[in-house]
């Protein structure tokens, strides 16, 4: 492909050039046009002036928007055109010429938008979106890279649930029952007992019933599990990780957060360590901020709001009551009424963002918490072998992908986190 990328207009200022684009909108009047386009790198302007190109300037005119381009012209700079730079345009070789555009500039609803998502991501908020959600996968994979994780991906379609039973998506897998992945935790444990430090990093499902700003019904997960790491270990683990993820994105990727509007201070603030609340505590916070809450109920939406609201940084809730807690977490030595889990609430009401703890390492107490959450101990037989052959203190966590990517880019709703949303009745595009 020949041709330069827009982003790199800037390297290229008295040459002439050709960017492979779409047209993403039009400007001017009879005598001076701006064809605005975009390459999935950037936005520019190409000019045309009526009296110096007098032909190419009526083609131009009649190319409909979102037509596919290669652009040629000279670059020049100009602090007001979008990006920086135009291009004065000497050529179009219109590649393909679009039908009517059903996506105009003028604002459409959400629900409008929703449908045509895969029209809708070609926009400049969404492309930065995306943008931003890669960087902060190249992020997570760079930090575990240099802190020794392996990467040890989970199977999708597993025998056995991992975050309860009430979301399980269940498939016909040759006439036997499976489910889609609702976490790849207990793999994780099994591939942390052979390679020390592990995490994986793929798409979970979750039949959520409810319609929320935070909830998808297919989701993607980081997920670290390490052996020998103890509570705290993996605390620091994570707190380290959020805090490398928001400085590559404040250095990588600060153009898009302008674009989204994005109040940037909010980012520079997260500071190292982050608070820690136990649940307890967090408990006591919400009831002198005047919330109706007893100790033993699970915090909802609100709770979480009220409590990071305290807070410039993500917010470590630790130590839940037992009984609103996943079978496999650890009781505290100190105190059995409580586990050895902690959620990471991020700030500005984005709510939990990371779920994780101690795991049980103890085969007794394993087998019975199976039976206490009447799960089908046969399907958990291999998870078991992990506590009967060398079993060790171990701890790991997961970090929803698209809740990140809301709380960084100041989205309303994680819908537009991820390229294409699976959610309670939106299965189209
Ligand atoms: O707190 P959760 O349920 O934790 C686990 O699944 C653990 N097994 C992870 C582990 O320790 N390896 O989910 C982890 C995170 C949540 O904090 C949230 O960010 C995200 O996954 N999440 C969702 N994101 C979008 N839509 C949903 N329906 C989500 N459910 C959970
Ligand atoms: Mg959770």
């Amino acid at each position: 492909m020949d041709g330069v990328l827009i982003k790199n207009l800037s390297s290229q200022v008295g040459s002439e050039v050709t960017i492979n684009g779409w047209l993403y909108n039009r400007r001017g009047s009879g005598k001076i046009q701006f064809l605005i386009i975009r390459d999935g790198t950037g936005i520019t302007q190409g000019v045309l002036v009526k009296q110096e190109k007098p032909d190419l300037f009526d083609t131009a005119k009649k190319i409909p928007q979102e037509s596919s381009l290669r652009v040629t012209g000279v670059v020049e700079e100009n602090p007001k055109a979008p990006g920086g730079y135009e291009l004065q345009v000497n050529n179009i070789e219109v590649v393909s010429e679009a039908e009517h555009y059903p996506i105009s500039l003028k604002k459409h609803g959400v629900d409008f938008l929703a449908d045509r998502r895969h029209l809708w991501i070609r926009t400049p908020k969404q492309s930065a979106i995306l943008r931003i959600r890669s960087e902060i996968e190249l992020a997570v994979h760079e930090f575990f890279n240099q802190n020794d994780f392996i990467q040890a991906d989970a199977p999708i379609i597993t025998p056995n649930a991992c975050e309860g039973t009430t979301t399980l998506f269940e498939i016909d897998y040759h006439g036997e029952s499976a489910y889609l992945s609702q976490s790849g935790q207990l793999y994780n444990e099994a591939t942390a007992m052979a390679l020390g430090r592990v995490y994986c990093f793929g798409p979970t499902f979750r039949a959520e019933k409810s319609k929320t700003r935070r909830h998808l019904m297919e989701f993607w997960m980081i997920e670290a599990e390490a052996a020998y790491f103890d509570f705290e270990d993996n605390l620091k683990l994570q707190e380290e990780m959020i805090y490398h993820i928001i400085q590559r994105v404040l250095k990588n990727r600060r153009a898009e957060l302008e674009v989204l509007g994005r109040d940037i201070s909010k980012l520079e603030a997260v500071k190292l360590p982050f608070p820690r609340l136990s649940y307890t505590e967090a408990v006591e916070l919400l009831q002198n901020k005047g919330r109706e809450f007893n100790w033993g109920d699970d915090f909802g939406a609100p709770d979480e709001t009220a409590i990071s609201e305290e807070f410039d940084s993500p917010v470590f809730i630790h130590r839940f009551p037992t009984a609103i807690k996943a079978f496999y977490m650890k009781p505290d030595p100190q105190d059995e009424k409580v586990v050895l889990g902690a959620d990471l609430i991020a700030p500005e009401g984005y709510g939990e963002i990371i779920g994780g703890g101690q795991r049980i390492d103890d085969l007794a107490l394993l087998e019975q918490r199976l039976e206490e959450h009447k799960l089908p101990k046969e399907a958990f037989e291999w998870y078991l072998d992990l506590r009967r052959y060398g079993s060790v203190p171990h701890s790991g966590f997961g970090l929803g992908l698209e809740r990140t990517v809301a709380w960084i880019c100041g989205l309303d709703h994680v819908r537009e986190a991820i390229p294409f949303p699976r959610m309670l009745y939106c299965l189209y595009p």
